[in-house]
């Protein structure tokens, strides 16, 4: 344990000065400091908590959340929640037992006392409120919003567990080590891409390729810029770029545990840092082929008929609904489709009309929830299709459902007939 510097303020913090539920986040923040060697604490603009579904953190973990909020816990930074197990309004038809959606609804009101907005989403850097700067430091626990936020955006956050990244928000601070310092965010993998990477699915597969050589390896891309659109000045509503780089994120932090990525030339602090960033010694990797990921992550080719088509993880853009509404508009559905978003996404895309076109199609586009953190076992579900890398991974394991993945355009014709159409 390293010797940790705390200002009068922090120490008076750890002393109880401003009541038990401030100690704890602050015995929580100062222990993790000590543990990870950090100087001292960092000051934070913005938190995001994981760990929010009843199916993950049962009755222990609402206790707990009750307890820190009559303990008169409070977060001084805007702070977000991510997806639950069922989405508020229309938990009922969505199917979801009362024995499930009460503890969870007893969650959401213990954060809401804690002063966490009920964002319930995986895709804070979206949303135009998050008010998010380059550079600031942050206390995000979402692994796909961590690899995002300090590739694209360049912030600065290691990978928060739920319970330290709350307790970072109810401080406003965090322990400065790992990617809050330069030396942190420096790549000791350099990595080459020799084949076509085209779609959302194409960069799934590439990231689970890459994150499962690399563990938590810090990537230097030498060339994948060459298969990126440009990237918006205003990365919240998704575009072609956005869509594939939140996907690789999920895919590299989910296969990996990769919390931060540099595409030469593409991403700011490449742009901005060129080759410095690149540490001596570093190790390389050449991807030839995509195929060796399809075969793994496109698991159950035996399996045609599918109870459930999932679009949106991490959580769909507004770019991604509007694609499935141009899709499905007029036409009626052969089986589930959920595209998963944030609510604050949902009500834009109201407001744009596509929730009524996959709706009225006979799909939901499902608010505060996703396939992995809702219960899909107790729907009745068994088997499932999407583009997205991360959710072809983690619902098998999650729910014990047969996966298949693929391009958006399988998983449309998989809504639109129930079966699944093998790529030409
Ligand atoms: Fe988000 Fe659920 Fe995927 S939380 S990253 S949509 S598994």
């Amino acid at each position: 344990m390293s010797d940790l510097y705390l200002n009068d303020e922090e120490q008076a913090m750890l002393q109880g000065a401003q009541g038990p539920g401030v100690q704890r986040a602050m015995e929580i923040v100062a222990t993790l400091g000590r543990i990870y060697g950090a100087p001292d604490l960092a000051p934070i603009t913005h938190a995001q908590i994981a760990g929010v579904s009843y199916k993950n953190i049962g009755d222990a973990g609402v206790a707990f959340l009750s307890q820190w909020a009559d303990d008169g816990g409070r977060v001084r930074v805007s702070t977000m929640l991510n997806p639950m197990g069922m989405e508020e309004a229309r938990w009922q038809e969505m199917g979801i037992a009362e024995a499930f959606a009460k503890p969870q609804l007893k969650a959401i009101s213990a954060f809401s006392k804690l002063g966490v907005q009920q964002t319930l989403s995986c895709v804070p850097y979206l949303l135009p409120e998050s008010g998010l700067r380059m550079g600031d430091h942050v206390a995000w626990a979402e692994s796909s919003a961590v690899a995002f936020g300090n590739s694209i955006l360049a912030l600065r956050t290691n990978r928060e567990g739920g319970p330290s990244a709350l307790a970072a928000a109810i401080v406003g601070r965090t322990a400065r080590y790992g990617y809050h310092l330069d030396e942190g965010r420096r790549a000791n993998w350099i990595i080459e891409i020799a084949c076509p990477v085209r779609s959302i699915a194409d960069f799934g597969a590439l990231g689970y390729l890459i994150g499962k050589q690399v563990g938590n390896g810090c990537l230097w891309f030498s060339d994948l810029g060459a298969w990126l659109p440009p990237l918006p000045a205003d990365v919240t509503s998704g575009g072609a770029a956005g869509d594939r780089l939140k996907t690789l994120g999920a895919a590299l932090a989910g296969y990996g545990a990769v919390a931060l990525y540099h595409i030469a030339g593409y991403t700011p602090e490449a742009a901005a840092l060129g080759e410095s960033l690149i540490q001596a010694g570093a190790r390389r990797l050449r991807i030839e082929s995509l195929a060796p990921a399809y075969a793994v992550m496109d698991a159950n080719p035996e399996v045609s008929a599918i109870d459930l088509v999932t679009i949106g993880c991490p959580h769909a853009s507004l770019s991604e609904i509007q694609t499935v509404a141009e899709a499905v508009r007029g036409q009626h559905l052969a089986t589930r489709l959920w595209v998963t978003t944030g609510r604050l996404i949902r009500q834009r895309a109201e407001a744009a009309g596509w929730v009524q076109d996959i709706e009225g199609a006979g799909g939901l586009v499902v608010a505060d929830t996703c396939a992995v953190v809702a219960p899909i076992k107790q729907l009745g579900i068994k088997s499932m299709a999407t583009n997205a890398g991360k959710m072809a991974c983690y619902a098998p394991a999650h729910s014990g459902v047969t996966m298949r993945f693929g391009e958006l355009e399988q998983c449309i014709h998989a809504a639109l007939s129930g079966q699944w159409l093998e790529a030409p």
